[in-house]
């Protein structure tokens, strides 16, 4: 028996990091979105015991550190069933991208995994398995746009936005994201920024700012007019992002680190971003178009400079369900 899936990538809408908690993990407030760039994965089961994972690409671990060895574990204790569980990923989206491709590959792992047992677990257990594994995964059993608050595993569907034209810029740099934390730890012990010390009391207040400017944004003036046509309502809807200040800290200490991003970002603008931003930890680098002719011809500006970019579109809850199931 095999099920294949699509295990679709997202990127992060503003990023804000909070003090460390007593766990160890930094509290944060995220935006994420789903996108259509996605990986594809097939699960099958067998007779016997034991769970294999297999890739096309050598940087995907093969072992039980693997978030999709760790998940599949996880459903076939919770269902009690046992089987020989083979884990096949073709591997398209970057590895430590910071676009959630492992993440997604685990929950695509337990949906799939779900379908080929035909057992489909309770929805507390699978946010629970979910968080176990990652403070990413748990995004992806909403799928659209959805709030992350927490270490980032306590989501909340929001309201979706049409399709966004949407170009992926993957510069050849892995960035950890704990190393990052890390920096980022050192800048508020030390640091001040371009808004001001970050004191205990600064960082609360703009963790706590955060739904705030999402309420600015979601409720602005792109939203309740139904007559505008889509790359009105997405030019609309874009503009509203940017006066709403959304913005991701890890900027502050991912681009002094890798200055070349820095450049990308702007590059995506230059090319008629109109909001640009890196994505989790990075080194992924996002732009958000009007309209996908204007994504296409940047995308190919960044190629011919050098760049490898992609284009593709923000992908609501609706489609990211009914795509998913190859
Ligand atoms: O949960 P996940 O495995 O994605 O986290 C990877 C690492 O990133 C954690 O071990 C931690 O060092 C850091 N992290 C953090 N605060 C968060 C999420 C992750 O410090 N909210």
């Amino acid at each position: 028996m095999s099920v294949s899936v699509r295990s679709f990538a997202k990127i992060n809408i503003g990023l804000r990091i909070g003090p460390v908690r007593p766990d160890g993990f930094h509290e944060l407030r995220t935006l994420y979105q789903t996108i259509g760039l996605h990986d594809v994965l097939r699960v099958t089961i067998a007779r016997g015991s034991g769970i294999e994972i297999r890739s096309n690409a050598p940087a995907v671990p093969q072992d039980e550190s693997n978030t999709c060895y760790r998940v599949a574990e996880r459903v076939l204790h919770a269902t009690r069933r046992r089987a020989k569980v083979t884990i096949t990923i073709e591997k398209k989206l970057p590895v430590q991208g910071g676009l959630g491709g492992a993440s997604s590959n685990a929950v695509a792992t337990l949906l799939a995994l779900e379908r080929a047992l035909r057992r489909q677990l309770p929805p507390e257990d699978r946010m629970r398995i979910a968080a176990e594994v990652g403070s990413d995964l748990p995004l992806f059993l909403l799928g659209g746009l959805v709030l992350g608050s927490g270490r980032g595993e306590e989501v909340y569907p929001l309201e979706d936005m049409p399709g966004i034209p949407c170009v992926v810029a993957t510069p050849a740099i892995g960035v950890s994201t704990p190393q990052a934390f890390a920096r980022w730890d050192r800048l508020a012990e030390t640091g001040s920024g371009r808004r001001g010390k970050l004191t205990a009391p600064a960082i609360s207040s703009t963790i706590n700012g955060f739904s705030h400017s999402v309420l600015a944004w979601l409720s602005g003036s792109s939203t309740g007019v139904p007559s505008r046509n889509v790359g009105d309502r997405a030019e609309a809807l874009l503009l509203d992002l940017v006066r709403a200040g959304i913005e991701n800290d890890f900027e502050r200490v991912v681009f002094p680190e890798y200055p070349e991003l820095r450049k990308v970002k702007r590059a995506l603008e230059r090319a008629g971003a109109r909001y640009g931003s890196l994505s989790g930890s990075g080194s992924t680098v996002y732009g958000l178009f009007a309209s996908s002719a204007e994504a296409k011809r940047a995308a190919v500006r960044l190629t011919e400079g050098g760049i490898r970019a992609q284009v593709t579109t923000t992908l609501p809850r609706r489609q990211y369900w009914r795509r998913m199931f190859v």
